[in-house]
């Protein structure tokens, strides 16, 4: 028996080295230019756009050193320290070939590492400021390494020192390590970023400790034809070919973001077996995608207040299109005044229950299917809204037909 190969499609996780990846040739230009120059960059995009598969994929092969530092959910000064001792240790451990033959004060400075980071003082209540020096300590461990073997420092999610660190600890860190980055001139840094609005003024403010030391590139989505070329080409992998229509489809309902794409491709071939795939099997991949999103949107639509409901279900149908405290917005979702259409939102912004974000002035909201469901359901109930569903709009249109499985 022939064996099937295993589904290609992967979301929600970093593309590593390997894996399936459409190519970014342009970009990828880009960052490589930036680590033979030892220059710094800055990433920014939105939230799985594919920022951090590009540096690791890019970079993964190469005789220099990639030093990854993922800032998400940084606590304090301290963490930022150790998560660079961490990520160094681990670059370095992975190159055990090369570390075996390391001269001998380098094999020193090495093991100040752990020592460092056995030192780190954590948890503390009452947090004194870290010393600067010993900030400074540990980026200086980065330019010894550097003298060995060419560096590029990557931080990811880089915003998260302004979003999460106090008022005074945020431009602390970031002014010591904006001095020791300058005095690093053989040291490629990548920043990659998604929060924009904070990431933007780090490096664009002038009162920024950052200002204007690096250049800023946008990690737009994929261009589909070469987004439709590589799902095509996974697809073929498997024995499966597309009908007509169906990749079109494929992008009314997951829209642009290559995530959301990967994520419905995952559905379509976890549904199908080898050979044509058409709108049917499409329909019963989306409502495999819409039972795992229904999780996390019960407890969201089920918990919410009426006036709330309303909102998110006036904002799954004309997100973007509408301004959420405008005239035709506030009619649609019932919803009386500005002030009541702010308070509806407010709790869905920030924790738990975050299903939507600010985008300058408009709000939308965060995962295109958990859109998409709550659409489903407006859809088969036109009367969640008082004045019911109207002219929905071209999109909802076009994506109505394909969620037949969801609408009886
Ligand atoms: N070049 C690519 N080709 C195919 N899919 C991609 C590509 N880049 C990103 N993706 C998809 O997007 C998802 C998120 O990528 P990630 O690098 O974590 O984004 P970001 O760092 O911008 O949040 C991946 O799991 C994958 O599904
Ligand atoms: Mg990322």
């Amino acid at each position: 028996m022939k064996h099937e190969p295993a589904n290609p499609f992967v979301f929600g996780q970093v593309i590593g080295p390997g894996a399936p990846f459409c190519p970014r040739p342009q970009l990828a230009r880009s960052i490589r230019e930036t680590v033979e120059n030892r220059q710094r960059l800055v990433l920014q995009g939105d939230r799985r756009v594919g920022k951090t598969s590009l540096v690791e994929h890019t970079l993964a092969e190469g005789d220099g050193l990639l030093v990854s530092i993922d800032l998400l959910g940084l606590a304090s000064v301290e963490d930022f320290m150790d998560r660079v001792l961490a990520r160094l240790e681990a670059t370095l451990s992975s190159k055990r070939a090369l570390t075996k033959h390391l001269p001998p004060d380098m094999k020193e400075a090495l093991s100040m590492v752990s020592s460092l980071r056995i030192d780190l003082p954590f948890v503390q209540v009452e947090a004194k400021p870290v010393k600067a020096s010993t900030v400074m300590q540990v980026m200086s461990l980065l330019a010894r390494v550097n003298e060995w073997k060419p560096l590029t420092v990557f931080f990811d999610e880089f915003q998260e020192i302004a979003d999460r660190l106090d008022e005074k600890a945020a431009p602390h860190l970031l002014g010591v390590l904006r001095g020791e980055m300058q005095r690093h001139s053989r040291i490629a840094y990548i920043f990659a970023g998604s929060a924009k609005e904070s990431l933007t003024e780090i490096f664009t403010a002038s009162p920024s400790p950052f200002y204007q030391s690096a250049r800023i590139l946008e990690v737009g989505p994929l261009p589909r034809d070469a987004m439709t070329r590589f799902l095509d080409s996974q697809f073929l992998s498997g024995g499966r070919g597309l009908d007509d229509g169906v990749m079109e489809a494929i992008f009314s309902l997951a829209g642009d973001n290559p995530n959301d794409l990967q994520q419905l491709a995952y559905h379509l071939w976890a549904r199908s077996a080898p050979g044509p795939l058409g709108l049917t099997e499409l329909r019963a991949a989306v409502v495999t995608l819409m039972a795992e999103v229904a999780r996390s949107g019960e407890r969201v639509v089920g918990n919410a207040t009426p006036n709330q409901r309303r909102m998110l279900f006036a904002l799954a149908l004309c997100e973007g299109e509408a301004d959420v405290f405008g005239t035709a917005f506030l009619e649609l979702a019932g919803l009386k005044t500005h002030q009541s259409s702010d308070q509806a939102i407010k709790p869905f912004l920030k924790g738990t229950l975050a299903v939507l974000e600010k985008q300058g002035s408009r709000v939308r909201f965060r995962e295109r299917f958990m859109r998409i469901w709550v659409l489903a359901r407006v859809l088969r109930n036109p009367r969640l809204l008082p004045t019911g569903i109207g002219h929905a709009g071209q999109w909802v249109e076009m994506v109505r037909p394909h969620l037949a499985g969801l609408l009886q």
